[in-house]
């Protein structure tokens, strides 16, 4: 383990926040913020609606504009939906799939999100998978094996050689917009599994490359302790990434 550190991966999820021009207003402070940045990746998940503009305001910076969802078909009678072959013909091609926010309040199941999970890949896309208990399974000892069949199914679908594309993300349903962060050993324990159980499905090789981000509650006050531990290389920052500057302190995490 670490022998081959990862490249470290912040990533923000607007959710359903900021219209264009409060996209274009953070932009405009955030990028001054991290310019000269460039040992770690940094992603944006804005609302669809602000996506288009967001490539184009992102060209030239070390910035990458990523989707919340999408839908795993092509092009059809899906509507509201917005596919794949859209996101890549504009220049995105990472997609979160999975998202607690999708299971729980839109339904979205571990079949629909395969199916998403194997469309992205096939398109040339980097999915964000993101996968977490509840408080309810986790009270009830359920933790190991939800994660381990939610991340399953989401792969199953997936070449072990593709595997190494997918970024995953450990995001307790309890600890996100809760203000209620998992302690340390909870998020290594949970990444700890994570990469053990991408070990059996891909090789170890690949588990080794795969890069886990915690999600839930991460701050500028938590995030250089969270990246401390051993099996995490990033964070999917929901709340504190809606302002320029509490984003860039946690892309700058080991000077909080
Ligand atoms: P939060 O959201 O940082 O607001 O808890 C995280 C997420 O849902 O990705």
């Amino acid at each position: 383990m670490g022998q081959d550190k990862r490249r470290p991966l912040l990533a923000a999820n607007w959710k359903m926040h900021k219209t264009v021009s409060e996209m274009e207003e953070f932009l405009s402070s955030f990028l001054k913020m991290v310019s000269g940045i460039d040992d770690r990746d940094i992603f944006i998940a804005p609302s669809f609606v602000c996506l288009h503009d967001m490539v184009k305001l992102l060209k030239g910076t070390q910035v990458e504009p990523a989707a919340q969802n999408m839908f795993y078909k092509e092009e059809g009678a899906f509507t509201g939906e917005v596919s794949p072959k859209m996101l890549t013909s504009i220049g995105v091609s990472l997609v979160i799939l999975g998202h607690s926010e999708r299971r729980h309040i839109f339904h979205e199941d571990d079949e629909l999100i395969g199916k998403k999970m194997e469309s992205a890949i096939s398109h040339g896309m980097r999915p964000v998978f993101c996968v977490g208990e509840t408080l309810e399974e986790r009270e009830k000892g359920l933790t190991s094996t939800v994660l381990k069949n939610q991340l399953s199914r989401g792969l199953q679908g997936i070449k072990e050689s593709d595997t190494g594309r997918v970024i995953v993300a450990y995001e307790p349903v309890w600890a996100i917009g809760t203000g209620k962060t998992a302690t340390l050993e909870q998020i290594q324990e949970a990444h700890a599994l994570l990469r053990s159980e991408i070990g059996k499905l891909a090789g170890e090789d690949i588990a080794q490359k795969v890069r886990i981000l915690y999600g839930g509650s991460v701050k500028p006050g938590n995030i250089k302790d969270i990246m401390g531990l051993d099996d995490v290389d990033g964070a999917l920052v929901g709340g504190a990434s809606l302002e320029p500057e509490s984003f860039a302190q946690i892309v700058r995490f080991e000077e909080n």
